[in-house]
């Protein structure tokens, strides 16, 4: 989102990302003495997230977005492809995201809007960022969009190996 750029810049996302570090960082070394598991910022445990193939690099458009689910049938998602490199992104380019499409609000499905670069919630109006990581822009929500983590193989598959925040209305971004 073009006119928000400065407001993003230090954003809570970098913030967070920077306590995960030192979460992981401190779950690493408990786990050399005890076989700990990674602790997630809210105090939780990382779960062992699927790898699944959401598309290949051919299958995406600039500014067409893909639906996939991640990380199971029940979580909708979207892949952009956003024509410039941006954090996160990957592929050749490095401008490809995903995230869910389920707003952190209160669960309304969120659309994107091209000319903004903004996945928006029809609900209460929440926007969130996604050249800036899901980095909410306006409205209710209280936490940024869930982003996936992604992988490009050799052959321009995209895969989906994990998330960076917690999925609207779960405990656990993977369901036992
Ligand atoms: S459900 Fe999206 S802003 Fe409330």
């Amino acid at each position: 989102m073009r006119r928000c750029r400065l407001m993003v810049e230090v954003g809570r996302r970098q913030f967070l990302r920077g306590t995960v570090g030192t979460a992981t960082a401190a779950a690493a070394a408990a786990t050399v003495g005890g076989g700990a598991r990674a602790a997630t910022p809210r105090g939780g445990v990382v779960p062992d997230y699927p790898r699944i193939r959401l598309a290949n690099v051919r299958d995406l458009v600039v500014d067409e977005p893909l639906e996939v689910t991640y990380p199971d049938a029940d979580a909708p998602g979207v892949l952009l492809k956003l024509g410039r490199r941006v954090p996160g992104g990957v592929g050749p380019d490095g401008d490809i995201v995903g995230f869910t499409t389920v707003c952190p609000h209160k669960g309304y499905p969120l659309h994107y809007v091209r000319e903004e670069r903004t996945l928006d919630c029809p609900g209460h109006f929440s926007r969130f960022d996604v050249e800036a990581g899901g980095q909410q822009v306006w409205g209710h929500a209280t936490m940024n969009l869930p982003q996936y983590e992604l992988r490009v193989d050799e052959k321009g598959d995209i895969w989906a190996v994990g998330l960076d925040e917690l999925l609207y209305g779960r405990v656990s971004n993977v369901l036992g």
